[in-house]
């Protein structure tokens, strides 16, 4: 690993590049941040560049990046096609206010891919996409509530952030309650929001029939990194869908992450059918991007073609250009070995950090699947969102794994998640392993 130079932890010191960036950052923007999720204490680092499976901060200091930016980039940084593509496109123009055949042609590929996935729209975000989903149900069924999983993150569409973080103590027993994550969330929100446990078919199928009647749509994630990438059960699927048939109510799978799974999406993996899907992050090849697709006859909601839809959706940036072009060439080269290349890989490195574990008598776990893992350092049996929810030692002993990590040329998320890019072989995999092996014995 001659390229990734270990260090101190630059981010530390308090006479850096990084904290000089951030005292500028705190003067114009509320505490020098403008992406909750980036910010680290006590300043985040600051990135200069990146180069397939490394990232360099403002210091030199080079990293392997097991983040890419939170599961967006499935390439690594500066993929030479993606690229090509993207400032090929930048040259004839950015955007327009006609629509493109690159639209047309990313669309093409995930209708192909996913089964369910019958019609598609484009937004700018995951949030936007999860949110336009959600008045697609609305519109299609006449009712207003929506039901989620407790702790599943779905984006900042008020709503989807009932229940986020609900913490011991205040989160209901044995029932989810519906609880607010902002300050900005309206009590009115939390009357809209039904807030199930993931994997518990006896709750889950109690709390859905009591509401049934004011249900638009259940959203679900697979596997939903908020709940710790821990998957949804079989039976717990088959549970929800068989709901939702009966009761008429639409499925929303939202994959924006575990999308990442499969070639076919984690319906594949998962083997069952939503009737809405949400998807984001690499679709786009690293540049802003959402979609929302599905059964036709609810995507229909969004058709123009008969007067004002019955919801329409606007969107000064909705399937740019740049990113349909750079999504296409991203998606073109996830082949099927390329998911199973992946796979493998992933594998390789759940297997390498349970062993580091074992042999130091750490108490500690793997979940996830494909190119997206997570570390918890616990060995109690995790199924859903209280199980993973990691006590106030379990937080320190990740921060200290986090911080060894970091300083020995590892960028992994603060509370352990994983992704993995293309760009990456056995030797980053080995890195990782390793590295971990020196933080946990040091
Ligand atoms: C499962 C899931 N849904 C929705 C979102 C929101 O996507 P975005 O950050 O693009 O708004 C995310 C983002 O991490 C996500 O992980």
């Amino acid at each position: 690993m001659s390229k990734t130079s270990p260090t101190p932890a630059s981010h530390l010191r308090n006479s850096s590049r990084s904290a000089d960036l951030y005292d500028r950052a705190c003067a114009v923007l509320p505490g020098g941040n403008t992406r909750t999720t980036v910010y680290t204490p006590p300043h985040p680092i600051y990135a200069s560049h990146g180069q397939g499976c490394r990232i360099w901060d403002v210091e030199g200091v080079a990293r392997i990046d097991f983040l890419n930016n939170y599961t967006a980039l499935i390439h690594g940084h500066a993929h030479p096609a993606i690229t090509a593509a993207a400032t090929q496109q930048i040259a004839r123009g950015a955007c327009f206010s006609m629509p493109t055949e690159s639209e047309i042609a990313l669309a093409e590929l995930l209708c192909n891919r996913v089964a369910s996935i019958e019609q598609i729209r484009f937004t700018n975000s995951g949030s936007e996409a999860v949110m336009m989903a959600i008045k697609a149900a609305r519109a299609f069924t006449g009712r207003f509530k929506i039901a989620k999983a407790e702790g599943a993150y779905h984006g900042s569409y008020d709503h989807m952030e009932v229940s986020e973080d609900a913490g011991p103590g205040a989160w209901g027993e044995p029932e989810p309650l519906s609880l607010p994550y902002s300050k900005g969330t309206a009590p009115s929100i939390l009357d809209e929001v039904v807030v199930f446990p993931l994997n518990d078919l006896a709750l889950t199928e109690t709390i859905i029939r009591r509401h049934a009647a004011e249900l638009a749509a259940i959203i679900i994630d697979p596997l939903a990194p908020r709940i710790g990438l821990i998957p949804a059960r079989q039976d717990w699927l088959s549970l929800v869908r068989g709901l939702c048939d009966e009761l008429a109510i639409v499925l929303i799978s939202d994959e924006i992450i575990s999308f990442r799974t499969a070639y076919g999406g984690a319906q594949q993996s998962f083997g069952f059918r939503a009737d809405l899907t949400t998807l984001g992050k690499i679709i786009g090849g690293g540049f802003p991007v959402g979609a929302l697709g599905g059964r036709s006859d609810i995507m229909a909601v969004f058709d123009p073609t008969q007067g004002k839809p019955a919801v329409p959706h606007g969107g000064t940036f909705n399937a740019n250009p740049v990113t349909m072009v750079a999504g296409r060439v991203a998606m073109d080269l996830m082949t099927e070995r390329a998911y199973e290349r992946l796979e493998r890989l992933g594998d390789r490195l759940a297997e390498g950090i349970e062993a580091v574990f074992r042999e130091s008598g750490i108490d500690g776990q793997v979940t996830g699947r494909g190119s997206i893992r997570r570390i918890h350092l616990t060995t109690r049996k995790l199924h859903d969102y209280r199980s993973a929810y990691p006590g106030p030692k379990e937080k320190a002993r990740m921060a200290k794994i986090y911080d060894g990590l970091l300083s020995r040329g590892v960028l992994m998320a603060p509370g352990g998640m994983i992704a993995l890019s293309t760009a990456m072989s056995d030797a980053e995999i080995n890195h990782f392993i390793n590295a971990l092996r020196e933080v946990v014995s040091g």
